[in-house]
């Protein structure tokens, strides 16, 4: 797989864009990519023949990277080539922390490898910082120098955003996912961590 920096053909991104989604190449779906592309850096993932996906990103702050979109092709997925590009683009930027906003726990998923804190998760209240297990844990008071901004926004997307809901195969995790995150009404979850 070939990663670089540029901005792959509105078409041909909208078509591996339809594919991913699950759902049927329309007028839509183009002019959804298009306004995409245009939101940041591009990174564009080659397989050698044609388009295997693309990355957009930009920085929220000076040292938080914001994936503002990744796309790959349906038979490229599940290989870690989403964490290869967010490590370019961290590499690139110096950026410390990392923040995306998503629907597809398979996408929570590779931020939670990435980081070393990945709000919100399991073990917290909705990410919230749990001072009582560091207390524990550590043995001495924790000093607090990370701010959680992870958050659901109800109904973001208006609807599913994809035709077919991605799932994982991990059931508690699923389990957990779909009871802060509601499909059907298109919340949107921000992702938030520190590399
Ligand atoms: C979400 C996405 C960017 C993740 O990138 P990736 O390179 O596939 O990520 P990974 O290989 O690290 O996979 C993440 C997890 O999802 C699972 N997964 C990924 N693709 C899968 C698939 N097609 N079917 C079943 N499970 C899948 C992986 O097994 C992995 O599980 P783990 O948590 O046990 O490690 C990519 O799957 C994709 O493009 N999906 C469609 C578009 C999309 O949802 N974009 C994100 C919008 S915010």
């Amino acid at each position: 797989m070939f990663i670089y920096k540029s901005t792959p053909s509105t078409i041909e991104a909208a078509r591996v864009a339809a594919a991913a989604f699950t759902k049927t190449y329309s007028q839509e779906v183009y002019e959804d990519v298009a306004q995409h592309l245009a939101e940041g850096s591009v990174y564009t993932i080659f397989d050698g023949v044609s388009l295997a996906g693309f990355a957009i990103f930009n920085m929220a702050d000076h040292e938080t990277l914001y994936l503002a979109g990744i796309i790959l092709r349906p038979d490229v997925q599940g290989q870690g080539v989403a964490a290869k590009v967010i490590g370019m683009a961290r590499e690139e930027t110096g950026a410390k922390k990392l923040m995306l906003r998503t629907q597809s726990l398979r996408m929570w998923s590779v931020g939670n490898k990435l980081c070393h804190f990945w709000y919100p998760n399991p073990k917290g209240r909705l990410g919230y910082y749990d001072h009582a297990s560091w207390i524990g844990a550590l043995g001495s008071p924790p000093f607090v120098s990370y701010e959680d901004k992870s958050k659901i926004i109800r109904a973001f997307y208006g609807g599913p955003l994809y035709g077919q809901k991605p799932t994982h195969r991990n059931r508690p995790l699923q389990k957990w996912w779909d009871s802060i995150c509601d499909f059907d009404r298109g919340d949107a979850v921000v992702c938030y961590g520190e590399f």
